[in-house]
Order: C-alpha cells, then structure tokens, then sequence
C-alpha cells in the first residue's frame, strides 16, 4: 500500500476542506493531532473542515460534516437566536471562548447532548472570514465534578447529624448522671458511719467516677457545639478573649503562682466566645502541665504576617513546663488523646480537640513545638479577615 502523509484523516484533505484552500503543513498537523474537536465554518456557518477529534466527538463521517451547518452541531434547546450570535462573532472577531458563564452543551448524531467547552478563533484564509471552534468534551468533568459535589453535601449532612447526636446524647446523659451523683452524696452524708472503710472506699471511688464523666460530658458537648454556631465572627481586639480567659483562670494562676506575661496582640476578625475557649484551653493546659518545684512561666505573644488575602495573625502560648516528645505533635490533637497519666494531671482530652476544631472553623491553623522538660508552644494562626463565606447562613452556600 502506498503511505500517504496522512492515511487517517480523510477530514484533512486539502483539496477538499477550507472551501478549496490548500493548507499548509504545520497547521495541518497541528489541527490533525489536537486532543479536541475542531470545525472551521464560514460567514454563513458552513462547515467546511473538521479534524479527527471531532469526528470522533460528533459520530458524524467527514464527508457528513461538510453537508452541515455549524447550528446542526448545536442542541435544538439552544438553536434560535444561533444565527444572532454567529452574526455578531463575524462583526467583531477576535479569539474567546464562548458563551462565558454559560453551560455549554453540543448535540451528537441522533440528538445526544453533551457539556462541552468552546473557544472561538477568527481565521482570515484569503476569500473571506472562517471561524475555528474548538470543542472539548467535559462529560468526565462535569460528572467528577457533581460527584464531589454530592460528596461533600452528602459529608456536610452526616456532620450534622453527627454533631446534633453528640450534643443532644452528651445533655441527656447529664440527667441521670446529676441523680447518681446526688445519692451517692446522700449516702455519704447519711449512711457514712455504717459504711464500713471498704464501703467508704468504694463509694468514694463512685462519686469520682461520676465527677470524671461529669467533666467528660461537659466537654464533649462543648466540642460538639464548636461546629453548631453560625456567624458569630466581628473584628476584635485579641487581647479581650486572653483577658477574659485568664480571668477564669484566676484562682488556678494563684494557687500555682504562675507568672503570666501578654504581649501586645493583634486585632482579628473571629468569634469572640470560641477565642476566650481557645484561650482558656492552651493557658489552662500550660498551667496544668507545669514542672513541680519551678514557677510557672505563661507567655502569650502575637504578630502579624503579611501575605495576600488581607494577612494572618499569629499567635503563642508558651510555657517552662514538662513538655512532650514532639513526635506527638499530631495526636494531641486528637480527641481523647492524652500523652500523661489520669492520676498525675486531670482532665479528658478534648480541650486541644476543640481548639482545632473551633480554629478550623477560623480557617486557621494550630500546631506545637516541645522538648520534653523544656516547655510547650502552641502556635496559632488565623486569617485577619473572615472568608464572607464562613460567616453565612447555608441559603448563600
Ligand atoms: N502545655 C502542655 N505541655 C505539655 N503537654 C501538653 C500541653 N498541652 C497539652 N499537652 C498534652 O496534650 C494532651 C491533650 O491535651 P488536652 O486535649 O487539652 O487534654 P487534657 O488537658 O484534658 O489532658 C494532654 O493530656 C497532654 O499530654
Ligand atoms: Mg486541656
């Protein structure tokens, strides 16, 4: 058999396309070997030249295409006012893509509609305007795209329930555990004397049993209300939340004699009640996880950095504490992670679990920096400005 140049494209016979115009070899190539579908048409929307992509696209022949109008390639939806459209193009061509803002559908022989993409380009071959568009297939696009979008809907949802579960089981539970507590109260106050030491013992160990669940439902509700709240974000000066936070931590600071010392603090656009919580959690735990026989030093510093998108703040708790093996940087984050005994320092794991989450909610950051026996940082980052999104009701979603 005798090699031609191009023995798979009919479409690409020079004596035959461009109304008659031989074209050159490059172009050829070039249009031969695009990976979308492209049609030259004239004025009157002739098609008069078509590469292998679109054949393939279209499931119309090349010797089809050439008895077709550019609107045939166009769903019935969408041919009136085609012509229009076409019209203007010539009046004023230059290289866009089409119908911005639009979707954009195609029609497949026997009517089949598909998304497409199409970028016009005038092409002045001598004997008057023709027009290149070239034409992708976005199906698999579009259709990832609704699926992640179904996915992260489908995600969104299951969050709720998820968080609307914890918080109405964690208030539930409450109930019955108050009247656990409140007998065994009773029973020491009344029955104490018969108990026995083994009895007292016992009854004792209850009665903290019930104050550790108490501590653990209290705080799995609070963290299941940090993703609960909407809105709540204004401009305000950071130092409030801190001052607030420290007051709380009023007769913890003085029982331990700790020195606090606040650095100027940049203002940011948050919840003012999540950054007192935020607070109180990171002052609270370097308090709590403090060297015996050294006096607890807190520093709380912040800054600016500067970057597009309105800047960050950032923010640091810094404490001469016992510190941790940075290789747990991560987990303890986690909720219910915990790096030191129950018996040595209270408490139920969810305080740094809700410090992600309600910085999370702020777009922001958090991570810690330690050498067992030297000290924690816990660095946080926010955003100065609030994404308007975060800060809407779903209707804007
Ligand atoms: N400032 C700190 N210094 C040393 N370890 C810390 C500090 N803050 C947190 N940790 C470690 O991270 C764990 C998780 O903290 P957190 O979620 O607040 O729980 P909790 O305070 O109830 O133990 C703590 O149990 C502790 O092991
Ligand atoms: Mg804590």
């Amino acid at each position: 058999m005798e090699e031609t140049e191009n023995p798979r494209a009919p479409s690409l016979e020079p004596e035959r396309s461009f109304g008659g115009h031989a074209i050159g070899d490059p172009f050829r190539r070039v249009v031969e070997s695009a990976p979308y579908g492209m049609v030259v048409s004239d004025v009157a929307g002739r098609i008069v030249m078509v590469n292998p992509e679109a054949v393939k696209m279209f499931g119309h022949s090349a010797e089809e295409f050439l008895e077709l109008r550019i609107e045939d390639l166009v769903p019935p939806r969408f041919r009136r006012g085609h012509d229009g459209l076409r019209e203007g193009f010539h009046r004023a061509p230059e290289s866009r893509p089409m119908g911005a803002g639009r979707d954009l559908f195609a029609c497949r022989r026997g009517g089949m509609e598909f998304p497409v993409e199409i970028a016009l380009t005038p092409l002045d071959m001598g004997d008057g305007p023709f027009v290149l568009s070239s034409i992708v297939d976005i199906t698999r696009r579009k259709r990832a795209e609704e699926e992640l979008v179904r996915y992260a809907k489908k995600l969104e949802r299951s969050n709720a329930e998820l968080e609307g579960f914890a918080s109405i089981a964690s208030h539930d539970l409450q109930e019955p555990l108050r009247k656990i507590r409140m007998m065994g109260e009773r029973l020491v106050a009344l029955c104490e004397a018969e108990l026995g030491d083994q009895g007292r013992d016992y009854l004792g160990r209850m009665i903290r049993a019930g104050d550790n669940m108490h501590r653990l439902i209290r705080d799995l509700l609070a963290f299941s209300r940090v993703g609960m709240r909407d809105g709540g974000f204004r401009r305000l000066p950071l130092a409030e939340p801190v001052r607030d936070a420290l007051s709380t931590l009023e007769m913890v600071i003085e029982e331990a004699g700790a020195e606090i010392e606040v650095d100027d603090l940049p203002e940011a656009e948050a919840d003012e009640s999540q950054m007192r919580q935020l607070f109180q959690n990171l002052i609270g735990n370097a308090l709590k996880f403090r060297r015996p026989g050294v006096v607890p030093r807190v520093t709380i510093r912040g800054g600016i950095i500067e970057a597009e998108e309105g800047g960050r703040v950032r923010l640091e708790v810094c404490d001469n504490g016992i510190g941790f093996d940075e290789q747990y940087h991560d987990q303890i984050f986690e909720i219910f992670r915990r790096l030191h005994g129950k018996t040595e320092f209270e408490g139920t794991g969810i305080g740094l679990a809700i410090c992600k989450k309600i910085v999370e909610r702020h777009d922001g950051r958090i991570h810690a920096r330690s050498l067992p026996g030297e000290g924690a940082t816990f660095i946080v980052e926010l955003p100065k400005q609030q994404k308007a999104s975060n800060d809407q009701s779903p209707s804007h979603r």
